[in-house]
């Protein structure tokens, strides 16, 4: 194989993972029923747990990418017919959407103009439903929504609350019990710095007495719960062959995260993001994403006038300073870049590299 380029990556993810995660994915690899594995596993459940602030038991990692863990929460809550509300301000609320009616939800979207966020009123004024399924940060558009009274809300009307947290797990503050949460799911290449490949989830008492009182199976195999925490759970019997290297590598991500302790990550993503904004704005560059509702982790961004095609200096970026940015989406489409600062990718010297480079290539 041709020796891969390094990069530094701060597109929309994945984002650079640190040394000692590359170092685990390196060690042989262990059986996924193997003693020693599933005690690794076992603590895995443990830091999730802290890392989604929430004493849910179940608590685990799916194996796939960010988007299997949406399908894996919205395939166990919602059987045909049930009534599910979505918000959407972006690409991946419309990925809820889609979702949720492939499996057999009646979907009313609430949405808004991107870049906006969804005012809780309006979705709190759309229940009663089965499900109400939002994107905490909505990676299309770097805009940052508000939970605020959600979760009092789903309760008081027995709807459960989903949330979508694969851009805002370990980067801005979120606290899954506190928030009143029942279905909350996350992916690793993001702010947890661990290669693209498992969605860590977690499951509330209320969420998984649905799932039991379903008239009708979950319509995926590999994603239902039930069967899932046959192998997470106590019984650890085989469902499918866990990814054990990936599993490992999570573990260590999640080490880290801890070490660094979770309100020190969401401090180091504010500041560092703020900065690169300021920095961004001084060069000419404007948000798509209404001010106070920006995420730090992921700028949206319009490109500074006349500066041509958005193609060319994206790949000049990546050719001659080895930094990637991202594809705009939407209303960015060819005006803009989507600008992360990710976990490992956030770091004072990747910044001012970053900066440096961006400032080349649209000078
Ligand atoms: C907010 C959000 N949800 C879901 C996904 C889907 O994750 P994946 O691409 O890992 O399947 C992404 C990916 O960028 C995302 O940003």
């Amino acid at each position: 194989m041709s020796k891969l380029p390094v990069r530094l990556l701060c597109g929309p993810g994945p984002s650079d993972v640190a040394p000692s995660v590359l170092e685990v994915l390196s060690r042989p690899i262990l059986g996924h029923l193997d003693p020693a594995f599933l005690a690794l596993a076992e603590e895995v459940k443990t830091m999730l747990r802290t890392v989604f602030q929430t004493a849910n038991e179940t608590t685990f990692a799916v194996s796939g990418t960010g988007s299997a863990g949406m399908e894996c929460a919205l395939v166990n809550v919602i059987e045909p017919g049930d009534d599910v509300v979505v918000g959407v301000a972006g690409l991946f609320g419309l990925r809820l959407a889609e979702i949720a009616r492939r499996c057999g939800g009646a979907v009313r979207t609430i949405e808004v103009e991107f870049g906006k966020p969804i005012p809780v009123e309006r979705l709190i004024q759309a229940l009663p439903a089965k499900v109400l399924a939002v994107v905490h940060a909505e990676t299309s558009t770097g805009m940052r929504q508000s939970l605020e009274g959600l979760g009092d809300a789903c309760r008081e009307t027995g709807t459960l609350l989903v949330v979508d947290a694969v851009t805002s797990l370990g980067g801005i503050p979120l606290s899954v019990d506190e928030a009143g949460i029942d279905v909350c799911y996350s992916g690793t290449q993001k702010c947890l710095s661990v290669p693209p490949g498992l969605a860590p989830i977690t499951f509330s008492d209320a969420a998984l007495e649905g799932v039991r009182r379903r008239g009708t199976p979950v319509r995926s195999w590999y994603l239902d719960v039930g069967l899932l925490t046959q192998y997470w759970g106590e019984e650890r019997t085989y469902h499918h062959t866990a990814p054990t290297g990936m599993i490992a590598a999570l573990h260590e991500g999640l080490r880290l995260v801890l070490d660094e302790g979770l309100e020190a990550r969401w401090q180091r993503h504010q500041t560092l993001g703020g900065e690169l904004q300021i920095a961004l704005a001084e060069m000419g560059f404007r948000f798509l994403a209404e001010a106070g509702h920006r995420l730090p982790q992921l700028s949206a961004t319009f490109l500074p006038d006349k500066i041509g095609d958005e193609r060319v200096k994206r790949r000049r970026l990546l050719d001659d300073f080895g930094i990637e940015v991202g594809a705009g989406f939407g209303p960015l489409s060819g005006k803009g870049w989507r600008i992360g600062l990710m976990g490992e990718s956030c770091r004072p010297d990747k910044l001012a590299r970053l900066v440096d480079g961006i400032r080349a290539v649209v000078s």
